[in-house]
């Protein structure tokens, strides 16, 4: 981000940048919208709500596998280091880590929702009075750079939530190969979830209670809110989808009947069935993590899993 732009010019920018990204998203041949909307403040609540959900797996497995091993991920990062992490919404289990890790000197939170990152930024400073806290607001589908002071010290990068597997596999290099070049990069801490049983997967992303489905359909409350859109939400329907070929769960938006909304001046025509491709959420198998790892200069240092194999914390080092 820019330091030197006001909050108002921020916002509009972020205003701007939406409708462009709707616009672009809903007049191609596959309708699509990107997942980085989801998160206003309400859908990185609704998020937080899907990581204690019954059928979502991910997080608390997730969370598992850092408490086995914080001791020794937490020792990754040099004395004074940096732990900065990638998309930290509530920070939750990042806490694992800083709970044991009171040689750290700086914790960089990143995160595309200002309000959010701001927040859980004032409740880390209480809980860790001697660590700095250095939040970044920044979209990292994008480059990011780290800002001067913090560019010097040496750093350990954390990306969990399977994360990485919402990117597109050329936007998913693109990252790795970017943290790869950050001065005084030593590991990378990467959150992969595992290809399993399809029912589990899809079950994951399309829960009883609905709250994905309404987290998903909180992109078009915001596109009406903040764009002047008129979607109604009770005429797409949610669907979660496993792909085997791309190894991947795709979430789509369903139009019930031929519809016309109106956004930013143009009229978008829906015709029934018709779907909006908001995310993907790719899964890996032992293999396709060595070798995205090793496509974008690092090799797989270390893969810490569950017992039952679900998921995978994996630590990358630099590759020589
Ligand atoms: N990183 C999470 C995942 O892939 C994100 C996620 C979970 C998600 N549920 C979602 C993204 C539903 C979009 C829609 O598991």
């Amino acid at each position: 981000m820019d330091g030197t732009l006001g909050i108002s010019e921020v916002d509009q920018k972020e205003f701007d940048a939406l409708i462009a990204d709707a616009l672009t998203g809903l007049t191609a041949p596959q309708k699509s919208l990107s997942p980085k909307w989801l998160y206003d403040h309400h859908g990185s609540a609704l998020f937080e709500q899907i990581t204690n959900l019954p059928e979502y797996y991910p997080t608390r497995t997730e969370a598992g596998i850092l408490r086995n091993h914080a001791a020794a991920l937490s020792g990754l990062v040099p004395h004074d280091g940096a732990l900065v992490e990638l998309g930290s919404g509530a920070s939750i289990k990042t806490r694992t880590l800083l709970d044991v890790g009171s040689h750290f000197g700086t914790y960089v939170p990143i995160d595309i929702s200002r309000d959010f990152l701001m927040q859980t930024a004032d409740d880390l400073q209480n809980r860790y009075p001697a660590l700095k806290i250095a939040p970044l607001v920044a979209d990292f589908s994008a480059p990011v750079t780290m800002p001067d002071p913090l560019a010097q010290i040496p750093k350990v990068g954390f990306f969990p939530g399977s994360t990485i597997g919402n990117l597109t596999p050329e936007r998913a290099k693109a990252l790795l190969a970017g943290v790869r070049a950050w001065d005084g990069i030593t590991a990378f801490i990467v959150g992969m979830d595992m290809v399993k049983d399809t029912k589990e997967l899809v079950a994951a992303y399309d829960d009883a209670q609905g709250v994905t489905a309404k987290f998903i359909k909180n992109i078009l409350v915001r596109l009406n809110r903040e764009a002047g859109a008129n979607f109604d939400t009770e005429a797409f329907r949610y669907q979660a989808s496993w792909d085997s070929e791309l190894a991947r769960i795709d979430m789509h938006l369903v139009s019930a009947h031929d519809q016309h909304i109106r956004l930013a001046g143009h009229t978008i025509a829906f015709q029934a069935e018709e779907a909006i491709h908001i995310s993907a959420a790719r899964k890996y198998t032992p293999e396709s993590v060595r070798e995205l790892a090793q496509s974008t200069g690092w090799d797989v240092a270390i893969r810490y899993t569950d017992a039952d194999a679900r998921f995978s914390v994996v630590v990358l080092t630099p590759c020589m």
